[in-house]
């Protein structure tokens, strides 16, 4: 007997240890792609039942534990692209309560360690969690100084110049009695329709889609392109504070000292008596959570005041005062019963599924999108699997995840289309492209649909009341091929539709006519130019001033322009070399359509301005930092003189810096620049 159990115990592995390295192991690479990759293989929840099960293993058997096990860090390495900040307070985590059971056990372990008797009721604040990115901002005297990410907690990345790009974070506190330091924590989310807005630009510019509202802003964030991050319109909600002397006693409080600074805090936070009202507020937000223009996953509960705050204390990863309660996934289990090719204005074919119809919180669900062809395979969806699908604050729902063990072996691949579905062309991919597209183009009637309500749409040519239904039916009738042939429409083409009246038709028509001098930057946006989008469009009109000047223009000169890199030029040029559309260029014009040219935009942040610049900027290249405050108006020259506004300098300036200071002209470092346009163009001191 002896023998045989000391023969086991060599054989028999330790179960609990295996399991804790094969856990260890698997909660570092999905830390990696949620945190480094922005693309999470796994559901929130499916990553923290893993934490969870290590964490009670390792309280289990503390033998277990080392220094490395992701139970004592918070997030993800900083990718160490942006420099590094050490973070002077760490930036904790929450711990997280699943169920309302694990709500009122949390404020039980409050109350011994308070050693609290059973009449004093607890006071609690409760925020929304906010599903974006954690940030830290350091204001000194006032003036935003710094902003991070939270990183691994104790190191993230610094990314000022891309937070000074979110419109309702203060470049400058104001209010009274402000604190020489400033420490404030808080998330940044992208509101859902812009969420929504940019996956659809997305998907047509052929790049995949953000997953969720958070990956979208921190995916932003960790741009290296301040401009590029200034085109999402991110924001900030504040919920904590770092490093600062307050005399705020509460949560409650706190919040209010923000918000009197300037500082963006939630409106929907509330003060509450005892831990059954933080219950009852937690289900009442899940009820709202549908209605609020933000994601949230969750709610955090606090204790309210400040003092009891600091004797609970924190423990390695997280606060004992605090607890985040997490609203079950909005996720069903439905079957795909086919897979549709959907094909977009710009040719894009996108895979959608099509399901059996499942309710998920309050909406029938009965399609989904499944992107491309890379996520099919990533994700081996076939028609026929039993899929989880998810809500996750898009409109269009998609498929986490197949239930490869309901599989009947009916199940088949959709393989990728080699011909378009809507008019049989060839469909092939470009390369480093995730989508697959139709080479059709106007020959393909969804492309000829499409990209003609969007000429007539009222950001292009803004043709009041030719709506999609007529250009489809127009189309249909053999009518319009291609966008010059609108101009061409008689009362009696028009009169064949049902229910057109005479006024109807003349309104239309006088709108079409109207049409003809619209402004030369809606013209060029209403041509439908891969990659340029109204901005881009508004940004040519005012360099050249007249379609044939943009349709003359070489690569240089448009590489030369902000906002136009060499994917946007090539485009550009290959819509213009195209003799198709050459030919519907020139039938536009001899149908009359004649755009106006705007004035010169007076509009711009930095108009009448003169910049200089010298020295080796720290982030914006020296073409960059030029091509920035030109496209706000302002002129740039070589050298320094008393008409110069501001000279620019970087690291090893000479010259020019010393005769800026003799002559009394403003310096401007490169964060004091980026700070002026974030500003509106008013220099921030
Ligand atoms: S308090 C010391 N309040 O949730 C307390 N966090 O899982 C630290 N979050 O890293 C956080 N909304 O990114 C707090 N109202 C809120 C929050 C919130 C979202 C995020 C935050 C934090 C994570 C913790």
């Amino acid at each position: 007997m002896h023998q045989l159990s000391l023969l086991d115990s060599v054989v028999t592995p330790d179960v609990a240890q295996l399991r804790t390295a094969e856990l260890r192991q698997l909660l570092e690479h999905h830390n990696r792609c949620y945190y480094e990759l922005d693309a999470p293989e796994i559901s929130d929840a499916e990553y923290d039942a893993l934490f969870r099960e290590l964490q009670k293993i390792e309280a289990e058997r503390p033998d277990l534990l080392t220094p490395d096990s992701p139970t004592l860090r918070v997030g993800g390495k900083p990718l160490g692209r942006f420099a590094q900040v050490r973070h002077r307070l760490p930036m904790l985590s929450l711990e997280n309560a699943l169920q309302e059971d694990e709500i009122r056990a949390f404020e039980q372990r409050i109350r011994s360690l308070l050693a609290l008797p059973d009449t004093t009721t607890l006071q609690y604040q409760c925020e929304p969690k906010m599903d974006g990115l954690a940030v830290e901002l350091v204001y000194q005297d006032g003036l935003l100084v710094q902003a991070s990410t939270r990183g691994d907690g104790e190191v993230g990345e610094e990314v000022t110049a891309n937070i000074r790009t979110i419109r309702n974070v203060p470049l400058r506190l104001s209010g009274e009695q402000l604190p020489a330091l400033l420490e404030v924590r808080g998330e940044v989310y992208l509101p859902l329709t812009a969420f929504q807005k940019l996956n659809v630009e997305r998907e047509e510019n052929g790049e995949a889609p953000f997953a969720n509202p958070r990956n979208a802003a921190a995916g932003s964030i960790r741009q290296l392109d301040p401009a590029v991050v200034a085109k999402r319109p991110l924001a900030m909600v504040c919920y904590g504070v770092g490093v600062v002397e307050t005399e705020a006693r509460t949560q409650t409080e706190l919040m209010s000292q923000l918000a009197a600074w300037g500082l963006p805090v939630s409106d929907q936070a509330r003060q509450v008596n005892g831990i059954e009202a933080a219950v009852a507020c937690f289900q009442d937000l899940q009820q709202r959570r549908d209605s609020l223009l933000y994601e949230i996953d969750g709610m955090v509960i606090k204790v309210d005041d400040l003092r009891l705050q600091q004797e609970l204390g924190e423990k390695s990863r997280s606060p004992r005062w605090a607890i985040a309660c997490k609203f079950p996934p909005r996720q069903a289990t439905t079957r795909i019963n086919e897979i549709i090719l959907s094909v977009g204005r710009t040719g894009v074919i996108t895979p959608v599924a099509n399901l059996e119809p499942v309710e998920l919180s309050g909406v029938t669900v009965s399609r989904a999108t499944l992107h491309n062809w890379d996520e099919i395979r990533r994700k081996d969806i076939r028609v026929g699997d039993r899929v989880i699908v998810e809500r996750a604050g898009d409109v269009i729902p998609a498929v986490v995840k197949v239930l490869l063990d309901q599989r009947s072996g009916a199940e088949w691949e959709l393989p990728e289309p080699e011909v378009c579905p809507a008019c049989g062309s060839k469909a092939a991919r470009e390369a480093g492209e995730v989508a697959v597209r139709c080479q059709g183009g106007l020959a393909c009637p969804p492309q000829l649909a499409e990209s003609i309500i969007h000429f007539a749409s009222r950001d292009a040519m803004d043709i009041d009341g030719l709506g999609s239904k007529y250009i489809e039916q127009l189309i249909s009738l053999g009518l319009v091929k291609d966008s010059a042939d609108l101009y061409r429409l008689t009362r009696d083409d028009l009169m064949q539709f049902e229910r057109m009246g005479d006024k109807l038709a003349e309104n239309l028509l006088a709108a079409i006519a109207a049409s003809k001098q619209q402004e030369l930057s809606r013209f060029i946006f209403a041509l439908g130019i891969r990659h340029v989008g109204e901005r881009t469009a508004r940004t040519l009109a005012e360099r050249f001033g007249s379609i044939d000047n943009l349709q003359a223009a070489t690569l240089e000169e448009l590489t030369s322009i902000r906002d136009v890199g060499p994917t946007v030029a090539i485009s550009i040029r290959s819509f213009f070399d195209a003799p198709a559309n050459q030919a519907v260029l020139q039938r536009l014009k001899a149908a009359g359509v004649a755009p106006t040219v705007e004035e010169k935009r007076v509009g711009g942040r930095l108009t009448g301005l003169t910049f200089v610049f010298t020295g080796t900027l720290a982030t914006l290249g020296r073409d960059e930092a030029k091509k920035l405050v030109e496209s706000e108006g302002a002129n740039v020259t070589g050298s320094v003189s008393k008409k110069t506004d501001y000279v620019v300098a970087g690291s090893e300036a000479g010259s020019k810096l010393e005769k800026a200071r003799n002559l009394g002209v403003t310096v401007l470092s490169e964060d004091a620049l980026l700070a002026m346009l974030a500003n509106d163009g008013t220099l921030v001191t």
